[in-house]
């Protein structure tokens, strides 16, 4: 089982099936339990390519990704997707009720669980005005909700579930500061691992480490202190 939620990468390069170049090129990295790492890197660096070879949507073409110390293919998907809370970075919601959409795959989830998990995401003032408050119906046939609250729906379908690994791609991007704030925040409380890739260096340095990728490569890994003083492409970014 997975109790800790320690994270490590081995010489992993990946390459999409129906493609031969590597998008991650031989990277190894470690993530200590509760330990929060920040990934940036620009438009197709491949930050999302690395995250999903966690919960297994995609296995390496080679080397090895392990949790709490075993491979990845000890664990019977259930389990891996069971403890790894993963949000993409476009969140699908699925024609059914808020309700619904958050106890997703956590069939016996009481009242108090989605509303704390929606509390917790920073969502539970958005669906307390819909019509319909928590019956709401969303998804394809459902009311129109932004980008922005369609992410905090998918942040608490993965908080309800108290996840050892929480990976958050980009999950952030259209939250205003003080409510980005508020979330980390409540994450905190989680005492979970969590993976985020940001494009914003203030999310980022709210992290223990920041995992610094370019064109597949992991670049750079430390403090913020530590890569304004190692890499000339993280001083780059922020100064920009
Ligand atoms: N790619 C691919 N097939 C896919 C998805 C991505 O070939 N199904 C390629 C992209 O064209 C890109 C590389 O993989 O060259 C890395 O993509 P990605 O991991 O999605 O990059 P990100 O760093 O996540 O980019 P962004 O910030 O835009 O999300
Ligand atoms: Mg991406």
């Amino acid at each position: 089982h997975i109790t800790k939620g320690s994270v490590v990468f081995d010489n992993v390069s990946f390459a999409y099936p129906e493609s031969e170049e590597d998008v991650v090129k031989d990277i190894n990295f470690q993530v200590a339990p509760g330990e929060k790492l920040a990934v940036i890197g620009s438009t197709g660096a491949g930050k999302t390519s690395l995250f999903q070879l966690i919960p297994r949507l995609y296995d390496p073409t080679k080397g090895k990704v392990s949790v709490d110390g075993s491979p990845l293919s000890d664990y019977s998907l259930d389990e891996l997707r069971g403890s790894i809370g993963y949000v993409p970075q476009s969140p699908l919601l699925f024609t059914g009720s808020v309700t619904d959409n958050i106890a997703w795959g956590k069939d016996q989830a009481t009242t108090e669980e989605i509303m704390q998990a929606a509390k917790d995401a920073q969502i539970h003032d958005t669906i307390m005005q819909l019509d319909d408050q928590y019956e709401t119906r969303v998804g394809q046939k459902g009311v129109n909700l932004s980008g922005g609250q369609k992410q905090r729906i998918s942040i608490a379908r993965a908080l309800i579930r108290k996840p050892k690994i929480l990976m958050l791609d980009d999950s952030t991007s259209a939250l205003d500061l003080a409510t980005e704030s508020r979330l980390l925040d409540a994450i905190d409380t989680y005492q979970c691992t969590m993976l985020i890739i940001t494009q914003k260096i203030t999310t980022a340095m709210r992290a223990d480490r920041i995992l610094l990728m370019d064109e597949g490569k992991l670049l750079a890994i430390g403090t913020h202190t530590e890569l304004l003083a190692s890499s000339a492409l993280y001083r780059k970014i922020v100064e920009s």
